[in-house]
């Protein structure tokens, strides 16, 4: 089944994009709340490709990095501890509740060199080669224009800063999220993305990626492949977790009467057999890509 086809392009009128991102808002905010509760499972999975993305804008004490879409702020705050006292960092997103995440975990980890800020991506308010290192981790596709975005991107990197983001492979690739969206739209509980449509996967593609890094300017862009793990104890746990953390599957299955939800619940688990273990626990590959250029 393809959920999503990355190849066709279209585009959204003036008006659906203005809806778009004020539904994007509301839908990030309101999500928030199971990002937080969730913070720690997703900074041990999604550890590796934090690691990544630091290490290719590698920044050094005393410089300033800049985290878009950030999130309740994880991978920026590995960046926070290299630029040290003297370097700052910037953690971002468009959502109010997302940065009142970030502001506590920035807090408990004792980082005194971060300022939050919400900010919107796709027109970021910061001078011309203001910051030396971008990062944006599963951000730019869910961008109305993620083109306008990484230009604005390069707008405020210095000259020869660098940007690193993920975004999502094609759904087909991550399971993890193609059986639940499978599942919901064979029950007539949600629709599927229309083609040229932002969303997780909107992205998965490496040689759109690499053109539109080129085509905003950046040089030396590379693009990677990473194969995940979504690991669970149990099929209950990777149910509470996708509620938590995919505000569709949220809205859907509790907007669904009683025996709708159980029927789902025994449809997904059926679909999800061949990566759950005799003792209940569920391995479910996923698979990101991963790019850096230079300004
Ligand atoms: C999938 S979450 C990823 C959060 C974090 N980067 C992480 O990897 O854990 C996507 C985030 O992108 C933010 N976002 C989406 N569109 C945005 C935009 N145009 N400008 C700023 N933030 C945006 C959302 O508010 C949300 O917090």
């Amino acid at each position: 089944m393809s959920i999503q086809d990355t190849d066709i392009e279209t585009p959204m009128s003036a008006q659906a994009v203005e809806e778009y991102r004020d539904q994007s808002l509301e839908h990030w905010n309101d999500a928030a709340s199971g990002w937080i509760s969730r913070q720690a499972a997703i900074r041990e999975m999604f550890a590796p490709v934090s690691r990544w993305m630091v290490e290719a804008i590698d920044p050094q004490p005393g410089k300033r990095v800049l985290e878009l879409a950030a999130g309740v702020g994880e991978t920026g705050f590995i960046a926070a501890q290299r630029v040290g006292p003297e370097g700052r960092l910037l953690t971002s997103d468009q959502s109010e509740a997302m940065i009142e995440g970030a502001r506590a975990r920035a807090a408990q980890l004792g980082l005194e060199n971060v300022e939050l800020r919400t900010l919107n991506a796709e027109w970021i308010d910061l001078p011309v080669a203001s910051v030396d290192g971008v990062l944006c981790r599963w951000g730019y596709m869910l961008m109305a224009d993620p083109g306008a975005a990484l230009g604005e991107t390069r707008r405020v990197l210095r000259p020869g800063g660098r940007v690193a983001l993920a975004v999502w492979d094609t759904i087909e690739a991550n399971p993890w999220a193609l059986i639940p969206a499978g599942v919901l739209v064979e029950r007539g509980l949600s629709e599927p993305p229309a083609p040229g449509t932002p969303g997780p996967f909107a992205l998965g593609s490496d040689r759109r990626v690499r053109e539109l890094l080129e085509q905003s300017g950046f040089t030396e862009v590379r693009v990677e492949a990473l194969e995940l793990r979504h690991e669970t104890a149990s099929f209950e746990e990777f149910f509470q977790t996708t509620l938590d953390l995919s505000r569709v599957f949220h809205d859907a299955v509790l907007g669904a009467p009683e025996a709708e939800i159980e029927g789902m619940r025994a449809s997904l688990a059926q679909r999800l057999a061949p990566y759950t273990s005799p003792d209940g626990s569920l391995s479910i590959p996923m698979r990101t890509l991963l790019a850096a250029g230079v300004a």
